[in-house]
Formats: C-alpha cells, sequence, structure tokens
C-alpha cells in the first residue's frame, strides 16, 4: 500500500502562505498568475475594515454620500440600486483601515518586489479602492462574473502590467461563492475582446493581446461560466489576500446558498503613466449574468 501522508498537501490550501515566507509568495505568483497571502492583517484591522465598509455600504444605500461613492456600472439591473448597493467605489477615501491594508509595508514590498519599484496604488482613478457585497439574494444585483483578465477592461491604458488584491471580509465556499483561476493563463498573450457577451467596442489604440509571453491560449476564453481544462477555485478564510495578476484568467462563482454573504475590498496597484485622467478609459463589461 502507497502511505499518503495527509498532513501535507492534502490538507493545506494551494497558493496560501504566511506573509513570512516572501519568496515562496512572489516565486508562486510568478509561476501561477495568483497568490494569498494569510494572516497578514490583524483581526482588529478586518475588524474595523468591516464595519467602515458596512457604513459606507449603508450611506450610499440611504443617499448620504456623493454619487461619486455609489455605482450601478456592474449591475445586471441598474433598478436594483434603487434599494441596494453593491458596490461602494473609492472607499479608500472613507475607510481608514481600508488604506491601511491597502499601504501595509509588508505588503507593498511584495507587489513591489512584482511590479517593480515604480508602481503605484490606484485611489484615483478608475473607482479607486472598491467595496464589494457580492451576496446572492434577490435585492443583489452583482452576484457573479463571467471568464476575463483585469488587462481586457482597459487594453489602450499604459498601467500594465498589474497586480490587484483583494482583501476578504467573509470567507469564500461553494456556499457563498468564490473565485476561479486558470492558473500560469498570465503568460498567455490574451486577446483583447473583440467578441464579448455585452458587445462593448474595444477602445481605439487598443494592444492586440495582453500577457507575459507571446504564446496565444491554447483555447478560446469562454464568454460565459464555462468549465475551463485547468482551472482551479481559490477558497479564502476572514482576511485573507488573495493577490492575482491583470493578466490571470479569472471568474466569479455564484453562491449555492442565498442566506449567505461575499464581501471583500478590490484594488490594485498599476504601472505607467500614473495621471489617470481616465479620458480614453472604456470599461468592458464582461460576462456579467
Ligand atoms: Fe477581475
Amino acid at each position: 500500500m502507497i502511505p499518503i501522508d495527509l498532513t501535507t498537501s492534502l490538507l493545506s490550501d494551494p497558493g496560501v502562505f504566511g506573509p513570512d515566507r516572501h519568496a515562496e509568495i512572489v516565486a508562486h505568483y510568478h509561476r501561477f498568475g495568483f497568490v494569498v497571502i494569510r494572516d497578514l492583517f490583524s483581526v482588529d484591522l478586518i475588524d474595523r475594515m468591516e464595519a467602515e465598509c458596512v457604513q459606507a455600504q449603508e450611506q450610499v444605500i440611504a443617499r448620504t454620500l456623493p454619487d461619486r461613492y455609489g455605482s450601478t456600472v456592474f449591475l445586471d439591473e441598474a433598478a436594483k440600486a434603487e434599494r441596494f448597493a453593491n458596490y461602494v467605489e473609492y472607499v479608500n477615501e472613507l475607510s481608514p483601515a481600508v488604506l491601511a491594508g491597502a499601504t501595509d509595508p509588508l505588503l507593498v514590498e511584495v507587489i513591489t518586489d512584482l511590479l517593480g519599484p515604480d508602481c503605484w496604488l490606484n485611489t484615483a482613478s478608475r473607482a479607486g479602492i472598491v467595496y464589494q457585497d457580492s451576496r446572492p439574494g434577490k435585492e443583489s444585483g452583482y452576484t457573479r462574473i463571467g471568464w476575463h483578465s483585469d488587462w481586457q477592461a482597459a487594453p489602450n491604458l499604459d498601467i500594465w502590467p498589474a497586480t490587484a488584491f483583494t482583501f476578504h471580509i467573509d470567507g469564500t465556499s461553494p456556499a457563498n461563492g468564490f473565485l476561479r483561476v486558470v492558473p500560469g493563463s498570465h503568460r498567455w498573450a490574451t486577446p483583447a475582446p473583440y467578441r464579448n457577451i455585452n458587445g462593448a467596442t474595444v477602445p481605439e489604440g487598443s494592444a492586440a493581446t495582453g500577457g507575459y509571453t507571446d504564446n496565444a491560449p491554447p483555447f478560446q476564453m469562454p464568454l460565459g461560466f464555462e468549465k475551463i481544462r485547468g482551472e482551479i477555485p481559490i477558497y479564502t478564510e476572514r482576511g485573507d489576500i488573495i493577490l492575482h495578476d491583470a493578466y490571470l484568467w479569472h471568474s466569479a462563482a455564484r453562491a449555492t446558498d442565498d442566506a449567505t454573504t461575499r464581501r471583500h475590498v478590490r484594488g490594485g496597484y498599476l504601472n505607467g503613466d500614473p495621471d489617470g485622467d481616465g479620458k480614453r478609459e472604456v470599461f468592458v463589461k464582461n460576462a456579467a449574468r
């Protein structure tokens, strides 16, 4: 009989590292296009982040904040924004805990290793840092998102490569939804979305492809939620940080339990021109239903 060591790989989540494992964090990200950092943020920081984000969300719903903070841009049905708010944009201006997390010295050290010394935290354009509540209940207008790479949202801008961070206020599971990724897809020369589900126009001046090599993907990116050979789920715990590359193929699976929430804070470190004037910027909304 072949002995199986149940204490190692079978009981550890793939791609998850403690903050003291800097070299492995960087190596895993380079190889697979994503990594999870666990136990960097204190319990107190996440508690404050949750309280400040929930308060901001309630203020958006009550319309006591300027329109700048509330958005319907990603919602399946804009009418739902009248009753609920899935997003708080520029939450970095409202939550000191979010800003503290996004500028955590160790996190910045890791991201600087990934992107180079000139990368910068996007706080003022493209919605800044966003609090997302992707709950599945019927009041919600955003519950899942189809396959895309973040680069595809702005292939005309000189801000790549980039790294997105996700701070998990709720851990994730099949019950409340989770991130799906195709490890290694950041290396593929992914086409700009000349064909996509909402027919958005690819802006002029866009690069034809985005990725770390000139190698074409082995198959086309699906338009929706289809299963991709080689994809894996990323399950997180409260306080976990996912870093994923802007060229990585990813999507988000909807929850199976309507009584759950899936709340997180999303932002990014970018390269290139930091003025963020947004004049040529077009969001290309991928399959969101
Ligand atoms: Fe994304």
